[in-house]
């Protein structure tokens, strides 16, 4: 082939090769936009339709292996039981664990001493909420069906007319639930850090915003509405105290058990919690008044100062606003407080007895 024949060929080659170029990028282009529009679709439906419940029990999810209630709806509520048993106890304490957490990670067992357990015969049930651990997820949740919840398991394990409540973090935001709407089933009830719904119209926004600003700024417009939980969802470290990582470390970790805590699926848990732990509320707890006039039932507030996944500032507006909540500060505490050794005793004897250690400054002046 001679030189110049070669040149041409090669030149229409290359012409063909543009052209062709051309049309196939607009083709991937296209591919791609497909793509991204289809990706979209998928995932809006995705966050519009939940995905197939893996329910506990059946031949996709995992067997039952703790004791459970049946509730009226046909739900069941799986649930763990401690101390003193059931039918002699002077005590009933339901735990109510907060998010991504289950009933395993109730303190009782591992930190309610046992002379105090026999002293005043305390028995304990923790339970799984609705879509976590072994628990069938309620698509009907609101603040109100899990106070509901509650009132149930007392029923179904007999408890009695009364009983307390103890809620750690969402737990303790479940059981401000509990005080609207199942107060006279209440013997008492202690709130351990618990979380605020920004979305409680009453709280002041100048609090808010300030302790919105104290996000990482990076975090802040992910967070918006479910700060500081994508913080907590990853178990950053930024969001322990000096004190948590002492918890931590020494339980061996954030989440020992969150294999067992997700297993039917993030949005059966830790999605639909949040879901309803952020929504708009039919009440807030600001508005509540005292349930209790008679005195005969006190309720507890739990606060560390070192807290960084709740801000004890708005905590404080809340107690303030609130005369009839006996408010515990803790200085040096952080947020994991009822695994710090000896506070659950302090709390509980509180809870029941009411026994507090008067302030020495106070005790003094009295
Ligand atoms: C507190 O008093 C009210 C009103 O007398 C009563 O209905 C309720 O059962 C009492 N609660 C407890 C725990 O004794």
């Amino acid at each position: 082939m001679c030189r110049e024949g070669r040149d041409k060929k090669n030149k229409s080659e290359a012409s063909t090769r543009s052209h062709t170029q051309a049309r196939s990028s607009s083709d991937i282009f296209k591919t791609i936009l497909l793509v991204v529009i289809v990706g979209s679709l998928a995932w809006f439906y995705k966050a519009i339709q939940p995905p197939t419940p893996r329910t506990i029990g059946s031949t996709s999810g995992a067997a039952v292996t703790w004791p459970r209630i049946k509730l009226r709806d046909g739900r069941h509520l799986a649930y763990k039981e401690f101390g003193f048993p059931r039918d002699e106890a002077k005590f009933k304490i339901i735990y109510i664990h907060g998010f991504d957490s289950c009933k395993l990670d109730s303190p009782f067992p591992q930190f309610l001493s046992q002379a105090l357990v026999e002293e005043l015969r305390i028995y304990t049930v923790s339970f799984d909420r609705p879509g976590y651990g072994e628990s069938d997820p309620d698509p009907n949740r609101s603040p109100r069906s899990i106070a509901l919840d509650i009132e149930e398991l007392a029923d179904g394990l007999g408890l009695g007319p009364n009983f307390y409540v103890v809620g750690l973090s969402m737990g303790g935001e479940i059981t401000w639930t509990c005080l609207k709407y199942i107060p006279h089933r209440l013997a008492g009830a202690a709130l351990l850090g618990p979380v605020i719904n920004y979305w409680w119209r009453n709280l002041p926004r100048d609090i808010t915003r300030e302790a919105f600003s104290l996000t990482s700024p990076a975090d802040q417009w992910a967070l918006r509405k479910w700060f500081p939980f994508s913080n907590v969802i990853a178990g950053n470290p930024v969001i322990f105290s000096r004190q948590d990582m002492e918890v931590v470390s020494k339980l061996g970790g954030f989440r020992p058990n969150l294999a067992y805590i997700r297993q039917q699926g993030e949005y059966e848990s830790i999605h639909r919690d949040l879901k309803v732990g952020f929504s708009s509320w039919e009440f807030d707890p600001l508005d509540l008044e005292d349930p209790f006039p008679n005195n005969n039932v006190s309720v507890h507030l739990w606060h560390g100062d070192e807290d960084r996944f709740v801000p004890v500032k708005l905590q404080r507006y809340i107690a303030s606003k609130l005369p009839w909540i006996h408010y515990h500060e803790l200085s040096g505490s952080g947020h994991l407080l009822p695994y710090v050794e000896g506070l659950t005793d302090k709390i509980t004897k509180s809870l029941l007895v009411g026994e507090e250690e008067v302030p020495e400054s106070r005790e003094a002046s009295a």
